[in-house]
C-alpha cells in the first residue's frame, strides 16, 4: 500500500484583479431584477447624476463600455474619413480600433520614457493639416500632461478626447480627469477601479453634445425605452440619425451606484497595496512606476514594473512564470499597438519606429492589484518576486 505523504496545502491563488463586490452590490442587483425594469431607466439616470456630482463633471452619459464612449467622442468631434487622430502606441487595441471605425487614420507618437504616457512633443511633431483630434491615454492611472495637450489642441484647432479607461480618480496638472477635455471616456470593465462588470461613461462640458451622445448611444432614437414605456411614457419615437447600441443597463448602473459610494475606500485600499509594492520592491533592480508630479494624483489602476534581463538576471516572462507557479496571476499592459499584425500591415508600422513604447512593451509586467486584495497578499507577491530575483 502506498504510504500517504503529508502535504502542505498550496497557498490560495491571487488573481490579477479580484472584483470588489460585496453584499451591497448583490442586493442592488437583486433589487433591479425584482423591480421589473432591467434596461436603461431610473438607475442609469441616477448613476449619471451621481457620477457628475462625485467628479464635478458637467455632463455624464453612461454607455456599455469605454470603447463605445471613445467611439461616440470621436463621432461628436466630427472625425471621419480622411482625418488623422494622434494617439499612443502603449494602449489597448480599443483606443485605436475606434479611430479605424470612424474611417480616420490612427497616427502614433512615442511615449514619455518616465510617465509612459503619450509624449506631448512627439504628438506635436505628428500634427498635420489632416489632424482632427488628439486621443491620449492616462496609462495605468498616471496623469497625462493635460495642459500641454490643451495648448497644442487650441493652436492646431483640434479636439482632445482623453482615454481615461485607467483614469477614474486621476488628477492631472489641469484638474480632475473627466473635466479637462472636450470628451473623456471611462471604463467600468471587470478589472477597473470602479466596475459594473462591463460599462463606460462619456463626459463633456457641452450639454448639446451630451444630448446627442445619448441619442447616438441608442440607435439615434428620439425617445429611449424609459420615455416610451416608463410612467407617463409615449410609445412614438423618431430616428434622427443612424446610431449605435451603446446604452448602459439599469443592472449595471445599480452596481455603479454602489461602487461609487465605496469609491474613496476602494481607492484607499489600492493606495495601500501600491505602498506595499513600492516599499517592498524599492531595492530591487526592477523599474517601478515613476512618482507623479506634486499637485497631481495617480489613480493606482495598474502597478507595472519593468524587468530588464541584463539588470534583473531574469526576463519578464521568467518572473511571470515564477509568480504563476506560486498561484499569482499577472498581466501585460501593453504589447505596443504597432507590433500587432493588423496595424503593421494596414498602416506600414514597423519595429524601431517607437523605441520607448517598444522598450516598455518588451519588458513590462503588471502585478495583481484590486480593492479586494489584502496587504498580506501583496506581501506574498513581494516575497515571491524577491525570491526569484535572489534578493
Ligand atoms: C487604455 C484602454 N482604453 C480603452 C479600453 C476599453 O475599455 P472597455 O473594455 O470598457 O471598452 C481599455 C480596456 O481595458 C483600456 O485599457
Amino acid at each position: 500500500m502506498a504510504q500517504q505523504r503529508a502535504t502542505t496545502p498550496a497557498p490560495a491563488a491571487i488573481p490579477f484583479a479580484r472584483p470588489a463586490f460585496g453584499d451591497a452590490e448583490l442586493t442592488a442587483v437583486v433589487d433591479v431584477l425584482a423591480s421589473g425594469w432591467l434596461t436603461s431607466g431610473p438607475r442609469v439616470q441616477a448613476f449619471e447624476r451621481a457620477f457628475e456630482d462625485a467628479f464635478g463633471v458637467p455632463h455624464a452619459v453612461a454607455t456599455n463600455s469605454c470603447t463605445a464612449a471613445l467611439h461616440l467622442g470621436l463621432i461628436l468631434s466630427d472625425v471621419g474619413a480622411g482625418d488623422e487622430v494622434i494617439t499612443t502606441p502603449l494602449t489597448f487595441c480599443a483606443t485605436v480600433n475606434v479611430i479605424v471605425h470612424t474611417g480616420a487614420t490612427p497616427v502614433l507618437a512615442d511615449i514619455d520614457p518616465i510617465t509612459w504616457n503619450l509624449d506631448p512633443d512627439a504628438a506635436q511633431a505628428a500634427i498635420t493639416p489632416r489632424t482632427r483630434a488628439l486621443l491620449p491615454v492616462h496609462y495605468a492611472g498616471a496623469p497625462l500632461a493635460v495642459s500641454a495637450f490643451q495648448r497644442m489642441a487650441r493652436r492646431a484647432g483640434v479636439r482632445v478626447i482623453e482615454d481615461a479607461a485607467h483614469g477614474l480618480g486621476t488628477v492631472s496638472d489641469a484638474g480632475v480627469v473627466g473635466t479637462t477635455a472636450d470628451f473623456t471616456a471611462f471604463s467600468f470593465y471587470a478589472t477597473k477601479n470602479l466596475s459594473t462588470g462591463e460599462g463606460g461613461m462619456l463626459t463633456t462640458a457641452d450639454g448639446e453634445l451630451a444630448a446627442r451622445a445619448r441619442t447616438l448611444a441608442l440607435h439615434g432614437m428620439s425617445r429611449d425605452a424609459w420615455k416610451r414605456y416608463g410612467p407617463g411614457g409615449r410609445a412614438m419615437y423618431d430616428v434622427v440619425e443612424p446610431g449605435f447600441k451603446y446604452n448602459m443597463m439599469d443592472i449595471q448602473a445599480a452596481l455603479g451606484l454602489e461602487q461609487l459610494r465605496q469609491f474613496a475606500a476602494m481607492q484607499a485600499r489600492r493606495a495601500e497595496i501600491w505602498r506595499v509594492y513600492d516599499e517592498g520592491l524599492a531595492d530591487l533592480p526592477l523599474r517601478l512606476p515613476a512618482p507623479v508630479a506634486d499637485g497631481t494624483t495617480h489613480a493606482h489602476h495598474l502597478f507595472t514594473v519593468l524587468v530588464v534581463p541584463e539588470v534583473c538576471g531574469c526576463s519578464r516572462d521568467d518572473l511571470a512564470a515564477a509568480l504563476a507557479e506560486a498561484g499569482i496571476s499577472t498581466s501585460i499592459h501593453f504589447r505596443a499597438i504597432h507590433l500587432f499584425s493588423y496595424y503593421a500591415e494596414r498602416y506600414g508600422f514597423r519595429r524601431g519606429q517607437f523605441p520607448q513604447a517598444e522598450f516598455v512593451s518588451d519588458h513590462t509586467l503588471s502585478l495583481p492589484l484590486s480593492a479586494a486584495m489584502t496587504p498580506a497578499e501583496a506581501e506574498r507577491v513581494v516575497e515571491t518576486i524577491r525570491r526569484r530575483l535572489g534578493a
